[in-house]
């Protein structure tokens, strides 16, 4: 039997793993948050003392650490080494970090063939940068969400997090790696004045018109 896949992409703070994470209990998927695999390859950098802007010592990391991409419940995980570092995701240091070591090709190479390997196993939501354009261009539907950058920093800030987004937006969108494009047949969201729920809705609504019984 063959799976589905919701395609969700868009800037920092644009609203996607909330409105995954709907979508995915709304209609019983595994929500998968690839942004979370980019995070632990920095937070592991990190920790070793690497420097994320070495691309030959993160690829060298890369060979020597086990990556173990699985899930809880209806959500994906990752471990490193056997440590889940979900605690150490959003630190400061990995949000100032984890777009450098996003632009190694060698980095997404490897993690973007454990994303499409979700899919061998059940229906996904997933959520990033590159999942429309690069990870499954042939999936019907494919999303874009976008707001007014004065309204994700507020966001940012709102969730106590220091940030800096608009530099983090810089770097996705102007690598030469799978940089951060609306994906051609994507449906763009303007999620400024919308809420959650108000979103997921202007979703299940495009996927019943695909024949999706949401
Ligand atoms: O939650 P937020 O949108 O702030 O970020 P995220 O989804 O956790 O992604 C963190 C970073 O990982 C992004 O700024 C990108 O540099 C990188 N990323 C990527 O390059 N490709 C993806 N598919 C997902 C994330």
């Amino acid at each position: 039997m063959s799976h589905y896949v919701i395609a969700i992409d868009g800037p920092a703070a644009s609203g996607k793993s909330s409105v995954a994470k709907v979508l995915a209990d709304r209609l019983g998927l595994v929500y998968v948050n690839s942004g979370a695999m980019y995070r632990a390859m920095a937070w592991a950098a990190l920790e070793r003392g690497i420097d994320p802007g070495d691309a030959a010592g993160v690829c060298e990391m890369m060979g020597r650490i086990a990556i173990d991409c699985g899930r809880e419940g209806s959500a994906s995980t990752i471990a490193v080494d056997g440590y889940n570092p979900a605690a150490h995701l959003t630190e400061d240091r990995v949000n100032a970090s984890v777009s450098a070591i996003a632009s190694i090709p060698e980095v997404r190479e490897r993690l973007v063939a454990e994303q499409r390997a979700y899919l061998e196993h059940s229906d996904i939501v997933m959520e990033g940068r590159d999942i429309g354009s690069v990870v499954f261009p042939d999936t019907p539907f494919k999303f874009y969400l976008s707001a007014r950058p004065e309204v994700r920093s507020g966001r940012r800030r709102a969730q106590g997090q220091d940030d800096a987004i608009e530099e983090r937006d810089r770097q996705d969108s102007t690598r030469a790696s799978s940089p951060l494009v609306i994906p051609e047949g994507a449906t763009v969201i303007d999620t400024s004045e919308l809420d959650i729920d108000g979103v997921a809705e202007a979703i299940v609504a495009k996927l019943r018109e695909g024949g999706i019984a949401a």
